[in-house]
């Protein structure tokens, strides 16, 4: 068993923030040698229960969940910022050519190793990311993550049309790799598959409806994809798939929607779509810094919590312009007074924190497993130190409330405020 004695913040299972201003975190291995919760709370009554317990202590620091990207790309580390009209532009321009080096195993390791790199320094201990639709993409990001011991889901991108030659893939072939990357993969250690059609305009009827299959035979994988980005886009599915309702119920129509079913993006959705989301069990991922800086639109938030919809924030890096939680956290909170202030309301502080951590977990049908340090949780969390640069000294100082602390780091906060990522 080890201690860890800092201020404390996690949440409990309704999202709420719990805070102590002199906490303690206790861990230990379970039979797997992953590192679990314990004990948590107030460091006089927690010390009192563990007599003889090593404890590090962290003067001034905040120990925190782990954050959780609900939607990234790492393959696409190379190309943050790269401007474009729009998605399609976009994706022809650099994102189909970026990818296309991921044939070669040796690039993937190294990217690979430099985006887990990135992760812990910006305080992310799990990910839901795409690869790109080479199998020694995935192989490569697994071996790594397992290597280091994190918990991360992956899985070969799904393109087999209108999509150039580099990162097209065949029908056939692209179902019988997903199958044997989910038996090499998924559940080994803390890992996890994601079966991952890229979206609907670059996948024929036969693909689709191999992934659904896939799907169904192995319920406790994931499924990622895009979807309603982006209006060219939207006009785009219309035309390929006039029989479907909605761009939504394409998925729906291959059996692509029901729970750890994680879909990016969801800015041009209806009534009806919210009500298809939040039935089937899907998850939206939102990611405000790649819809800015795409052009894309804005996510209604006042409409998904109205609608019961599943959701949480990601980087969409390399869409998105950051890594950064913080980053997304305050490009959501922007995002979120446009949608939300015709009630006259914004998103809290807490409300931006749960849905990068617990949030994102209970999205991806993982509470109970990450994101509160609850215990029975695995031990995942960062170190904050609130004071990492003159202004956030000045302000954390000053701070008379929870909602005041995690608010100047929202606004203020980037990865010099992670002094350490602590993975189970
Ligand atoms: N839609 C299909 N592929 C992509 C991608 O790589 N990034 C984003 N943002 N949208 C997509
Ligand atoms: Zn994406």
């Amino acid at each position: 068993m080890q201690g860890y004695r800092a201020q404390l913040l996690r949440f409990d299972a309704q999202g709420q923030a719990l805070f102590e201003s002199d906490g303690l975190l206790v861990t230990s291995p379970g039979v797997d040698g992953v590192q679990r919760v314990v004990d948590a709370g107030p460091h006089a009554a927690v010390a009192a229960r563990h007599p003889d317990l090593p404890v590090t202590h962290w003067p001034g620091r905040i120990i925190a969940p782990g954050f959780i990207d609900l939607h990234v790309h790492y393959p696409q580390t190379d190309i943050i910022g790269a401007p474009a009209d729009g998605l399609l532009p976009w994706l022809a321009n650099y994102t189909f050519p970026a990818e296309s080096r991921f044939a070669d195993p040796a690039h993937a390791a190294e990217v690979a190793a430099f985006f887990f790199d990135e992760l812990a320094r910006h305080g992310v201990t799990t990910a839901l990311t795409f690869a790109t639709s080479h199998p020694a993409s995935v192989d490569a990001f697994f071996t790594e993550a397992s290597q280091r011991g994190l918990r991360m889901i992956s899985g070969k991108v799904l393109q087999d049309r209108h999509s150039p030659e580099g990162v097209r893939d065949e029908t056939g072939q692209s179902l019988v790799d997903t199958e044997a990357l989910i038996q090499r993969w998924h559940g080994k250690g803390r890992l996890g598959y994601a079966i991952t059609p890229r979206f609907a305009p670059t996948c024929s009827d036969a693909q689709l409806r191999g992934a659904g299959e896939l799907a169904a035979k192995y319920p406790d994988t994931w499924i990622q994809s895009h979807v309603a980005e982006n209006r060219d886009e939207v006009r785009w599915v219309h035309e390929l798939f006039p029989q479907s309702r909605s761009y939504l119920s394409v998925y729906e129509d291959f059996g692509l929607l029901r729970p750890r079913a994680i879909y990016a993006h969801c800015i041009h959705f209806d009534g009806e779509d919210r009500a298809l989301m939040h039935a089937s069990g899907a998850a939206a991922a939102v990611s405000p810094t790649s819809n800015l800086f795409l052009g894309s639109g804005f996510f209604d938030f006042g409409a998904a919590q109205a609608a019961n919809m599943l959701h949480g924030l990601a980087s969409d890096v390399g869409g998105g312009t950051s890594f950064s939680p913080f980053h997304t956290m305050l490009a959501a909170y922007y995002v979120g007074r446009e949608s939300m202030g015709k009630a006259g309301l914004s998103l809290s502080p807490a409300q931006l924190w749960f849905q990068h951590t617990g949030g994102a977990a209970r999205a991806l049908g993982l509470d109970g497993v990450v994101g509160t340090l609850q215990p029975g949780t695995e031990a995942d969390f960062v170190v904050l130190n609130p004071a990492a640069t003159p202004l956030l000294a000045r302000k954390s100082a000053q701070a008379n409330s929870l909602d005041e602390l995690l608010f100047g780091l929202i606004v203020l906060g980037d990865d010099r405020v992670v002094e350490r990522s602590v993975t189970a």
